[in-house]
């Protein structure tokens, strides 16, 4: 070992990696393959990537001093962000600062599109040319498909001649759009497929298609993966901060997107026994960073005033140039923004719900990484993003955790609190539909009051005793413990602290401020929405009483609530299965109005009322 080496080793697995002195411990675990969380991108401010040093703890720095307390900095709890490594250590990861992948929605509602694709394959027979028959090969190739207005580019004009003479007279044709995409030598019309992603800041979702015409249309694999850039920051303004203070950023984090990508093609294409070469064609959706990032675009005008992305419109591109690896002639068809904030998985939401094409009035609402809300019919549609933050993501909360093994997902409180734990046995944390749950029980128990306060036991006198016992102090102010230290795999107690509600009121206010605040601009009142739609990982996984019971959603009659699953998705597959849709596409992405809620005043005074919680009934 050279003296600039230390030897780190990882428990409980017993890994040891050697280091240069000056790495931080969070990429030393990562070349130990044990990836940590890192919500603020390492950052120090989010405290989520704390590990036990062992023995001889270095000094703590000052985010140390901010998410740890005194008795754990005694016991050498450091963040490992933070922790620049200057000598051997031997080091524990808990269960609780482990990136795990989550429950990934990955269905949506049925196609409500025709099922037209924009790629197509067509048999002919092409006619020997004979001293009589003098047609070019291209003549004879685009009589014999019978279809006026067909391009031919170069590169297929090129390889034409020992296409057409390698085999029979029998050539298929690979059509996109208008233009006759390549030829194949023989009878490959049996091989035609499509993929569509959804590329979320947290999760990418890819779908297979068979694309040639039904019955066999609906034949469909799915796979997908978490978002390897998570470990850049989990929402799009750490990756762009990423990308601006590190050289190659950019390049960096298209890499791991697009090594995500392949390799959800790769199990694709095993699932379905098919080749890379059947798929002709690929569409995508994601937000507007993540459309910029995966072009290669860099996204960061979006971070800074006045917020605007470098591209809107859709794209088309060849698969092979933006590095997917499928046919090398496939077509990528990437959807259009609407603004900065507002990307093609909202025109995608649109565009699957079918909200862009009644009369009826409804309510669309996204909740990810960010939140997404747009409002309107076919006349008019209005959207605007909310700054809600990861909170529902289980981010900045004491005990939050994604939606994996071990998360809370489910709180009801009755005499005591009751908690349903993903994977069942013990509880490691809280995620996002737990959040709400255990929010929503304890405003209905009168724990905590409408202004987001968690009562005191003194002052609880109609509380049952075994929940006035849940009540405790945690860091000098009240909390509720959901689940005993006995009963979870970290030996402390799953809490819901002051704090916690305090991002919920902040999470949840953002989003109903801005529903509040594009329908007054709508001229309806939320209350005369025909329906709402829930939309997004999240959102499907919530109870739709408690998500009005906690003011995140207006109060309209249950039965007009409705989830409507990973609709991102569903719109990147609607593109796929039909080129029209393309065009409706476009329409949403030009005519949507985008509504900046930072410039508008009354955000600010609905943002303040949608802090309280809806008093008790
Ligand atoms: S504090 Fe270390 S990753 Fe956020």
């Amino acid at each position: 070992m050279s003296r600039g080496t230390c030897r780190v080793t990882f428990q409980p697995e017993g890994r040891t990696v050697f280091v240069l002195r000056g790495t931080k411990l969070i990429e030393a675990a990562g070349q130990a393959g044990i990836i940590l969380n890192q919500p603020c991108g390492g950052e120090g401010t989010c405290g989520k990537c704390r590990v036990e040093v062992t023995d001889d703890a270095p000094q703590p720095t000052s985010a140390d001093r901010v998410h740890l307390t005194e008795g754990q900095l005694t016991d050498g709890w450091r963040l490992a962000c933070q922790l620049e490594i200057a000598s051997d250590m031997v080091v524990s990861v808990p269960q609780e600062t482990r990136f795990f992948e989550q429950v990934v929605l990955t269905e949506g509602k049925a196609l409500r599109h025709p099922f037209r694709p924009n790629v197509r394959k067509k048999l002919v027979t092409l006619a020997e040319p004979t001293v009589a028959d003098q047609r070019s090969d291209v003549d004879r190739l685009q009589a014999a498909l019978g279809e006026d207005g067909l391009e031919v580019e170069l590169p297929l004009i090129r390889a034409l001649p020992a296409i057409v003479r390698s085999g029979g007279p029998e050539v298929t044709a690979v059509l996109q759009g208008e233009t006759i995409q390549w030829v194949e030598a023989g009878d490959t019309t049996g091989q035609l497929w499509g993929v569509a992603f959804d590329i979320g800041t947290t999760t990418i979702v890819g779908a297979l298609m068979n694309l040639p015409p039904p019955p066999q249309a609906d034949l469909q694999k799915v796979a997908s993966r978490t978002n390897p850039q998570v470990h850049f920051g989990d929402d799009v303004v750490s990756r762009i901060s990423y990308i601006e203070q590190n050289a190659n950023g950019l390049e960096k984090m298209r890499e791991r997107l697009l090594t995500c990508l392949n390799d959800i093609m790769a199990e694709l294409c095993s699932a379905a026994g098919i080749e890379h070469d059947s798929i002709y064609e690929a569409t995508a959706v994601g937000n507007t960073t993540m459309s910029h990032i995966f072009l290669g675009v860099d996204p960061s005008p979006i971070a800074h005033a006045p917020y605007v992305a470098v591209l809107r419109g859709s794209v088309d591109a060849r698969a092979c140039d933006i590095g997917l690896h499928i046919n090398r002639h496939a077509n990528l068809h990437v959807l259009p923004n609407i603004a900065g904030f507002v990307g093609s998985d909202t025109v995608a939401l649109i565009l699957a719900s079918g909200m862009a094409c009644g009369e009826e009035v409804q309510l669309g609402i996204d909740i990810g990484t960010n939140g997404e809300v747009v409002i309107g019919n076919r006349d008019r549609l209005i959207a605007c993003s909310c700054a809600a933050g990861p909170a529902f993501e289980g981010a900045r909360i004491q005990h939050g955790m994604r939606a994996t093994e071990g998360a809370i997902s489910k709180v009801v409180v009755n005499q005591e609190v009751e908690v349903a734990v993903i994977g069942g046995g013990k509880a490691s944390g809280i995620c996002g539909s737990g959040i709400i749950d255990a929010v929503a029980e304890l405003l209905d128990a009168g724990i905590i009051d409408p202004t987001g306060r968690i009562t005191n036991p003194e002052d609880a006198g109609d509380v049952p005793e075994p929940l006035r016992r849940a009540i405790v102090t945690f860091e000098d102010q009240p909390a509720v413990v959901l689940v005993d230290a006995a009963q979870t795999r970290t030996g402390g107690p799953v809490l819901l602290s002051q704090r916690d509600v305090r991002e919920v009121q902040l999470a949840k206010a953002a989003i109903r401020a801005g529903t509040e605040v594009i329908a007054a601009e709508y001229g309806v009142a939320p209350e005369e929405i025909s329906r709402v739609l829930l939309a997004g990982g999240f959102g499907n996984f919530i109870r739709r009483s408690h998500a009005k019971r906690v003011g995140l959603l207006p109060d309209i009659s249950t039965d007009r609530i409705d989830f409507i699953g990973n609709a991102a998705a569903t719109g990147a597959k609607t593109a796929l299965i039909c080129r029209d849709s393309r065009q409706e596409a476009e329409r949403i992405s030009r005519e949507t109005q985008y509504v900046e809620l930072a410039a508008r005043p009354d955000f600010q005074a609905a943002y303040m009322e949608a802090m309280m919680f809806p008093p008790r009934a």
